[in-house]
């Protein structure tokens, strides 16, 4: 008899994200002169101190289980961090140190969502929220934000999207795929709107350290400080630290939640790598002069690409003010976005993520961890590719 897939996973896909990076990897294998705009991870090498924790991990044979929710020295890091950062009081006890902030976010829906239960999600999205919610059994109600307001969450749109069967909202910031930070202002109304409700908040914070002046990266827990009693947050080492491969990410929250998701994983995962959790204390303990320095080159490649695609007719971009994003509308082609994706690959091998899987068609997203010279040759690219459609090949 063949085997069945559980029902929860059959409207899940794999990540459309993931997949197009893998596929202009193995082109480029193939000897193809791909230029690769998929990228969801800086091309900087994690910071060598961070690399010598973990080879001292290693050779100090810090290589056995540790707590499941960390060891306590990263969980106080992160707690005075958040601290720091957000002028909160949690302890070491608020933190839960997941295998990526991905993890993380995963365990967090697991812990918090009911099956029946409605989590409200702003589109454009990153790809994974929608399958998280429904891997708990939760619906994702997506809430759209528009470019005319520079991608800020719609407030009202939010309430009016508010049943009885809502449990939360999910807010990214610096967001991926749109490179938007969402204002104080929206954040409080956000956080007044969650409190009159009763609803948690998920803020994935991911990019937080990487957005570029004079923009500010605002928490929520900053502007409106009792939402602390319904904020889990989330961020990690992978983006800020180029350490996407260690896997560590992690969830502040209130002591309850965050116990309830290291019971969630306690039986799936149990502690993060504990190598990479050492590398990881570095990382955010020592100096921080490699995020300086990594936000330094985003920012002169974020101006490249965003002026160099709005140099191209009928292509306009979103200025992102964080992350490592270009958000670019192809509508102007009249081709759908997947089939400028797969013509641009196709034709001129240039891979990007058509916005489809981020609930906004007629978008792309071209990262911008990449060397000035791809993106050089990418924006080259593209105008040959422009000019072949303008005259009709
Ligand atoms: C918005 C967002 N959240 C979370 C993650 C997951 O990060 P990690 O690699 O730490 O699991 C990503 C990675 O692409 C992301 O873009």
């Amino acid at each position: 008899m063949p085997l069945t897939v559980s029902r929860r996973l059959q409207r899940v896909e794999s990540s459309p994200t993931l997949a197009l990076a893998a596929k202009a990897k193995a082109l480029a294998k193939a000897g193809k002169a791909v230029v690769d705009f998929t990228a969801g991870e800086p091309d900087f090498p994690t910071p060598s101190a961070a690399k010598q924790a973990g080879i001292r991990a290693i050779e100090s044979n810090k290589t056995r289980y540790t707590a499941v929710e960390g060891i306590p020295e990263l969980r106080q890091a992160i707690a005075d961090r958040t601290n720091r950062q957000c002028g909160t009081k949690f302890e070491a006890a608020n933190v839960l140190v997941s295998c990526g902030a991905k993890h993380s976010l995963y365990n967090v829906f697991q812990a918090l969502c009911e099956p029946g239960d409605e989590v409200l999600i702003i589109s454009p999205y990153w790809v994974s929220y929608p399958p998280m919610a429904w891997l708990a059994g939760a619906t994702p109600v997506i809430v759209e934000s528009t470019e005319q307001d520079g991608f800020q969450p719609d407030v009202d749109a939010l309430r009016s999207r508010i049943t009885s069967r809502t449990r939360g909202i999910v807010l990214n910031s610096p967001s991926n795929p749109t490179g938007a930070v969402i204002s104080a202002e929206r954040l409080r109304a956000i956080a007044k709107l969650a409190s009159e409700r009763g609803l948690f908040v998920i803020s994935d914070e991911i990019y937080a350290d990487l957005v570029y002046a004079p923009a500010q990266a605002t928490s929520i827990l900053q502007v409106q400080p009792d939402s602390v009693d319904r904020t889990i947050l989330v961020n990690g080492v992978s983006k800020s630290y180029s350490m996407t491969g260690w896997r560590i990410g992690y969830a502040v929250g209130p002591k309850e939640a965050i116990e309830a998701m290291a019971r969630v994983q306690s039986h799936s995962t149990s502690n993060p790598t504990t190598i990479s959790q050492y590398a990881a204390l570095e990382a955010l303990t020592g100096s921080q002069e490699p995020v300086a320095e990594m936000r330094r080159h985003f920012q002169r490649r974020r101006d490249l690409i965003v002026t160099g695609l709005n140099h191209l007719d009928p292509l306009r971009c979103f200025k992102a003010d964080g992350a490592f994003y270009a958000w670019c509308d192809v509508r102007g082609t009249g081709l759908g976005s997947e089939v400028v994706a797969a013509r641009w690959l196709d034709e001129s091998l240039i891979a990007t993520v058509p916005g489809d899987g981020f609930g906004a068609p007629g978008w792309i997203r071209l990262s911008f961890a990449t060397s000035d010279e791809t993106i050089q040759e990418g924006l080259s690219r593209i105008q040959r590719w422009l000019g072949g459609l303008k005259a009709g090949k």
